[in-house]
């Protein structure tokens, strides 16, 4: 393997040879796009720390579903913000609440359009936790019996798969048996299933409106020096009955997406977060990067690492670039 018999510049030539020999294609079915549904109508209000992101109403939601879906996009991931917040974390799983609303709006304006939907109770508590909490402690078993209610919520208004991202321990085996017990037997769980405790959330935390009023959520999401425990998190997942796992967050994380994908047999989804992409953001308009270019490169690398879904704000924007 020597020089000068191979010279690896010799496939880097010219444009049309680098493609027939790339490795890695980004197509725009491997993207999952969120968004963040909000009571009322007619809003579309910025969020500040997310240039390009928006909390939309029901009717808003749908029409930028349509455009999701007209670019050939095939799914999209719910988060609600309530009109209130509780110790339960109530319109969770009210059949009012506004994620229920925005499911149904889309499923019948859209019916193709994947939906899917985040499963957890932070954005409708008054505490900003993603469980019960008693004396200053999030309770993880009382917790199951609420998050299960919310995927069962979820289901009935119409979404297509659920995605629990709270990390109570058991949330997998626990919503199975509810959908089960209810006829949706066919609902697939893509289970966020590594997520760690990272401060790369914290624009999310401004759209969602779900930052933690005490403390922070170490207690349950996993630390970001452990790369042996997101084996063991995804394997108790696939073993309750979880159908996609994720790695969440994404850039920092591409160790533990190439491991999880060399180990499972089950497909691997990536959460490219809000930091990450927000970050992006900054540097561009500072004229700093290329915004289009570092976010290719960066979806990029989350495939090449071994996902086979990408969850990222980037995805509309990525496709245009696709289709360019
Ligand atoms: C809810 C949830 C969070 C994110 C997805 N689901 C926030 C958190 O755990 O604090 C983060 C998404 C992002 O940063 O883009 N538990």
């Amino acid at each position: 393997m020597s020089f000068p018999i191979h010279r690896p510049r010799r496939l880097r030539k010219n444009g049309a040879i680098r493609k027939m020999v790339r490795e890695t294609q980004l197509t725009p079915e491997d993207f999952i796009y969120p968004m963040f549904v909000t009571h009322g109508r007619g809003v579309k209000k910025k969020i500040q720390s997310m240039p390009g992101c928006f909390q939309r109403s029901v009717d808003e939601i749908v029409k930028e579903a349509q455009n999701v879906y007209k670019l050939g996009i095939p799914a999209v991931l719910l988060f609600g913000i309530p009109e209130h917040r509780d110790e339960k974390g109530s319109e969770a799983y009210s059949d009012k609440g506004v994620i229920q609303k925005a499911i149904k709006a889309i499923k019948d304006k859209v019916p193709e359009l994947v939906v899917i939907t985040d499963v957890c109770l932070c954005e409708y508590m008054s505490h900003g936790h993603c469980g019960i909490v008693k004396n200053g402690k999030i309770l993880n078993d009382p917790t199951l019996e609420l998050l299960a209610k919310s995927a069962l919520s979820h289901a009935r208004a119409g979404a297509d798969i659920v995605a629990p991202s709270d990390m109570m321990d058991g949330r997998v085996g626990a919503i199975r048996d509810a959908l089960d017990a209810h006829g949706f037997e066919d609902i697939p769980i893509m289970s966020y299933s590594a997520k760690y405790a990272s401060a790369f959330y914290s624009p999310f935390r401004e759209a969602a409106e779900s930052a933690p009023q005490f403390g922070d959520r170490r207690s349950y999401q996993m630390d970001s020096s452990n790369r042996r425990e997101a084996i063991k998190e995804v394997a108790l997942d696939i073993e309750e009955g979880a159908d996609i796992v994720m790695v969440k967050p994404a850039m920092c994380y591409l160790d533990i997406i190439s491991d999880i994908k060399d180990t499972f047999d089950v497909p691997v989804a990536a959460y490219n977060v809000s930091g990450e992409y927000s970050m992006v953001k900054a540097a561009a308009k500072l004229g700093w990067i290329d915004e289009k270019k570092v976010m290719m490169e960066i979806l990029t690398s989350i495939k090449r690492a071994g996902a086979d879904l990408i969850l990222t704000y980037f995805a509309v924007d990525a496709v245009k670039e696709l289709n360019k």
